[in-house]
């Protein structure tokens, strides 16, 4: 019997998640020893000694469940933050909060709203949940267009996601562009705002979205522990918002959905919080050399205000341009997974360590001949 049948249509047509390929993988495929990856945008740098400690400390531990309530994490986030513990909603990754978003807000037969070229969880939550994602046509330059994302917004419709800034383009709304945005929005749709790379973030024009939450009970933030803080292999991430929007979405959370290591660990990284801005720095000083040596290779690449950089070849293929890092040892991101045709030439390179961004430019110095 063909299984697949006993399957929801809507999910046998799910296209799976195709993460980057982690190194070990490639090192065995290939039968390559020394294999760096630039594929995921993770922090390049291990988590903090004080964060490893108190991963250590808490592992004693885990033959017990964890505090599904999260209560430490919590106050000490919401104590960071500045608001009230009732707004934090807890996930496992701030994918599941996006998730958990998706499920909670939107019925079958209604939509959440998008951009295309955008963080590929929103595609996949919407096709998992009913055919209920819109993606909406970017603007030139690679951004979103948040005009017509307000256009697109329909009776029927009940969330829209802003990624800002937005990966894989690592491009941004500025605030006048978002206050203009907002403006047009019911107050019965949901906006919610991906933040995932909001601590790399240079732009004085970008928008701060949480001090607005006090006014606009529609508007959530969503944040994460995976990159800045070098967590990503724990999985957490959080929303903030309204108190009672927050209290509804809490019920489709899984009784403990972030596990007690991530919490010690989250914990640790809000006690160094001073850790933070040195390691942005580290990060925009590396993403800015290879910004430069990439034009100099012939590169579009577009501004980012994130740990990577999108950049496009005219005439090239990206995917072959990945496929040829890759025999070098070198993963990076190709696109066709976030919907650009091929012919662009468009790959997506998370910054590194310095020694790991030379071997991806000498790399592609090598294919470019
Ligand atoms: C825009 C965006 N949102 C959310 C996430 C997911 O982050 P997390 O690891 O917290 O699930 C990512 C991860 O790459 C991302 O790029």
């Amino acid at each position: 019997m063909d299984v697949s049948r006993l399957i929801r249509p809507g999910i046998r047509k799910v296209r799976p998640y195709a993460p980057g390929k982690p190194v070990e993988e490639v090192q065995r495929e290939l039968g390559l020893d020394d294999v760096i990856k630039l594929a995921s945008n993770e922090n390049p740098e291990p988590p903090l000694p004080a964060v490893l400690d108190a991963i250590a400390d808490a592992a004693r531990e885990i033959n017990r469940y964890p505090d599904g309530s999260a209560y430490r994490l919590t106050r000490a986030l919401a104590g960071h933050l500045g608001v009230d513990t009732r707004r934090i909603l807890l996930g496992n990754g701030s994918n599941e909060v996006l998730d958990m978003l998706v499920r909670a807000l939107v019925s079958p037969g209604e939509n959440f709203v998008y951009s295309e070229h955008s963080f590929i969880v929103y595609a996949l939550a919407g096709s998992v949940h009913f055919e209920t994602g819109r993606a909406i046509p970017m603007q030139s330059g690679w951004r979103h267009d948040l005009a017509a994302m307000a256009d697109a917004i329909d009776e029927r419709t009940k969330l829209v996601i802003v990624c800002n800034p937005n990966n894989p383009t690592g491009t941004y709304s500025t605030r006048e562009e978002f206050e203009a945005f907002y403006q047009r929005v019911p107050e019965d749709v949901v906006v919610a705002v991906d933040e995932a790379y909001y601590e790399y973030v240079v732009a004085d024009d970008y928008p701060q979205i949480l001090p607005m939450l006090d006014e606009r009970p529609n508007l959530m933030v969503l944040r994460t522990f995976s990159k800045i803080h070098s967590l990503a292999g724990l999985r957490l991430g959080y929303g903030v918002g309204d108190p009672d929007l927050v209290g509804e979405l809490q019920k489709t959370r899984e009784p403990f959905n972030v596990n007690m290591i991530g919490q010690a660990a989250a914990i640790a990284c809000l006690d160094h919080w001073d850790e933070v801005a040195p390691r942005a720095r580290r990060n925009r000083e590396q993403l800015e050399h290879m910004a430069a040596e990439l034009a100099g290779l012939g590169f579009d690449v577009v501004p980012s205000q994130t740990n990577f950089v999108f950049c496009t070849l005219s005439g090239r293929s990206g995917g072959e341009l990945a496929k040829e890092l890759l025999q070098r040892g070198v993963i990076v991101r190709p696109m066709d997974a976030f919907g650009l045709p091929d012919g662009q030439g468009a790959v997506r390179i998370s910054i590194g360590l310095p020694g790991e961004n030379e071997r991806c430019l000498s790399a592609l110095r090598e294919i470019l001949g």
